[in-house]
Order: C-alpha cells, then structure tokens, then sequence
C-alpha cells in the first residue's frame, strides 16, 4: 500500500541543523558548542518540589490552561521582576515549553495564506510552525551593524494586505542581541499601524547582561495584539521539563487552551509543580547562572576576536555568540563542517537561521570553561592557516 501522508508533510522542513548533531555524534574527541541548552543542572529546590510531588502520588490531569497555582506563581514572578501585570485566570496559560506556546498561538491565530514575518537571523523553528498552519513565514531583517536591531523601513516594505503577525524575539537566539525599550515601542508602533498581532519570543528573559529585560507586552496600553511566549528551559535549566507560557488578550489564551487540550489536554503535572517552585522562589540559581554564563562570555568572545578573521559583536543575552567568518574563503556550512571534521569544534551554520545569517556561525557558550578555552585553543591553532 503506498503510505497515506498529508501534503502538509511536505512543506514542513525539519532543520537542516541535523546534519551537524549526526556528524558531531559520530566524530569522537569534539568540543561540542553548537548545543543550545544550559549545561547546568535544575537547581535543587526545583527538584525538591518535584520529588516531593511523585512521593505524594497523586499525579492527575490539571487544569487545560495550567494548574492555577502555577499561573498565579507566574503572575506574581513577573510583577515582582517587571512589573508585568496580567490576570492569571484568563490571560496565561502553561505550555510545554516556550515552542508550544508559539505553536499554539499560531494554530489559534493564523489563517492558511497569512503571512508571519519572522527575524532573519531567527530561530528556524518558526517557519515550521508557520508553515502547520499552513500560513507563510516572511523573512524581516535584523542589521548586524546595529547590534541585529530590526531594519524597520525593510520591514514595512514586506507588509501585504495578507501579514496577520510579526515574531518578535528578545533575547535572540541565535545573536544574542537584545532590543532596547526604543527599538520595542517602534516594533509595537508599527505592528498597531499595520493591524498585526506580535508574537515576543523571550524564552530568554532572565539571561540578560547589564541591561534590563523590558517585556514588549508591558508597553502596550491596550492589551490586545501582544503575545508573550516564555520559558522554564533557558532561566531555570529545564529544557527537559517542558514547561513554558502564553501571556495574552483573554480571546487568544481561550483558544490557546482549546489547541492545547486537544494535543495534550493540560501541562505534565509534575512539570507544573516544578515549574511553580521555579516562579515561586527567589531567584538565586538563576543569578548565579546568569552570572556565570557571563563570566565566560567575555572570556570566550575576547578568545574568538583574538582568531585572524573572526569577528564577533559582544552578546547582551541568551548565551550564543554569532561570529562573523566571512574573511575566511568558504561559506558557513563548509566553515562548520572544516570547524568539526579538521579543527574538532562544533557549531551551528549562520545560514541555517536566515538568509541574513551567511557567513556566520553561531557558537554556545552554554558549556564549561575548560571546554570553551580547548576549543579557542584549537580554532586558533588551526584556523589561520585558512587565511
Ligand atoms: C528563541 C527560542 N524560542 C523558544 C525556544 C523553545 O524553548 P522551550 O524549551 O521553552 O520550548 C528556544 C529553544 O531553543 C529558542 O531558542
């Protein structure tokens, strides 16, 4: 029998970032930095919580929005660190993960036809999602010369009477950059002029350098086209947990729970109950993460701009470095397979992310200090021979 399979299947790409995890999984010796998670472990009050919850054993469906106790622990977290105020009742709901609140959104809010701009460079996941819902992703650019701050006149040119929304993501993966209050409000001002819903990733809230996060919801006065996607993962060290959030108008989060009761009906239970540990206590862990995520920052970004023909801006957030190779004679998918098969270090290519992102490869400095310093020492062993 042939086999039965939607023609959705193939317009949804898996990303070709694969070919980098099966070539790094088969090559022995790598110092791996192409990883996007914190190599740290869920702090243990975390995991208190959780153990505690199994030992009780009364592990049921929760509420398809989230257990309440966990949107109100998300409620208070988020007033107490932004001042971000928002009814836990109605307008969040618990996600599997930051992924599944963007997914979610999307489903409830996208039409087939409409399209979504999306950053370039931007996290490749998006266009998948766009394009379940049978919507169209749309490439904005971010300008490297101006800290990967959106273009905004490139931007209103790729407007069209079918643009329903526009992917906002601060801290981004894969630059690091981040968008300053100013740069949000004009972000806001043109999706308002434009009728469109934004869509503000920021998975990585609380890793951020010497600046404040400013959540792009707490600048909308109307509360209406702003949907904040955020995460357990990147903050907490809980990427395997699955636990994330929707924050938005009552009318969308409604749906939001609709979609996500048919895919999982609610949340994992002890997730939840972890997560709600995570809000529901002072942030030390994530300090003393964050701090230390800086601290090999500047370190390993100095390292990179130390290499003849690399040159890397200094991140303000998440922990990627976007490293610009383009003196060397090849493109970034061949400078990442010589990186992996001939100089033992792993990243991922910059054109994986966008059209925008050629020429650049982006490392994660999510990793131990001896591992970013082996591999500094490698790329700077190897690497000016390429010149
Ligand atoms: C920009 C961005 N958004 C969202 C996510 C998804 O995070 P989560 O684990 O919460 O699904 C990631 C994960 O790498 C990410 O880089």
């Amino acid at each position: 029998m042939e086999i039965i399979l939607a023609k959705r299947t193939q317009t949804v790409k898996i990303s070709p970032i694969r070919e980098i995890f099966e070539m790094a999984s088969k090559t022995p010796g790598l110092v791996r930095l192409e990883v996007g998670q914190p190599d740290f472990p869920t702090p243990t009050h975390i995991l208190e919580v959780a153990r505690e919850a199994l030992q009780e054993g009364h592990i049921g469906y929760s509420s398809a929005a989230g257990m309440p106790e966990t949107r109100q622990a998300l409620a208070k977290r988020l007033k107490e660190d932004y001042g971000f105020i928002f009814d836990a009742d109605t307008e969040a709901v618990i996600c599997n993960g930051a992924s599944a609140a963007i997914y979610l959104t999307i489903r409830a809010t996208i039409d087939p036809g409409d399209e979504v701009l999306r950053p370039d460079p931007g996290w490749a996941q998006y266009d998948g999602v766009i394009r379940d819902a049978d919507g169209i992703p749309v490439l904005y650019p971010l300008i490297p010369e101006k800290g990967f701050a959106p273009d905004f006149d490139a931007l209103q040119n790729l407007v069209t009477s079918r643009t329903k929304a526009i992917i906002v993501n601060s801290p981004s993966n894969p630059t690091g950059g981040i968008i300053e209050k100013g740069q949000l409000e004009l972000l806001l001002e043109f999706a308002t002029k434009n009728g469109i819903l934004v869509i503000s990733d920021e998975a990585y809230d609380k890793i951020i350098y010497d600046k404040e996060h400013v959540p792009l919801a707490l600048l909308e006065q109307q509360r209406e086209r702003v949907i904040t996607a955020g995460s357990c993962s990147k903050n907490y060290a809980m990427c395997g947990w699955r636990i994330g959030y929707a924050i938005g108008p009552a009318a969308i989060m409604e749906q939001v729970m609709k979609f996500q009761s048919l895919v999982n009906i609610c949340p994992n239970y002890i997730a939840e109950k972890a997560a709600f540990a995570a809000f529901n206590s002072p942030q030390t862990a994530t300090a003393e993460m964050r701090n230390e995520y800086k601290g090999r920052r500047d370190v390993f970004i100095k390292g990179l701009n130390e290499i003849p023909g690399i040159k890397c801006a200094m991140p303000e957030g998440a922990f990627y470095a976007f490293a610009d190779v383009s003196a060397y004679n090849m493109d970034d998918w061949d400078f990442t397979r010589y990186l992996i098969n001939e100089v033992g270090v792993t990243c991922i290519p910059g054109s994986s992310f966008g059209e925008k992102g050629k020429g650049f490869v982006r490392f994660s400095y999510a990793s131990s200090q001896e591992n970013l310093d082996e591999g500094i020492r490698r790329m700077k062993e190897h690497l000016p021979k390429l010149l």
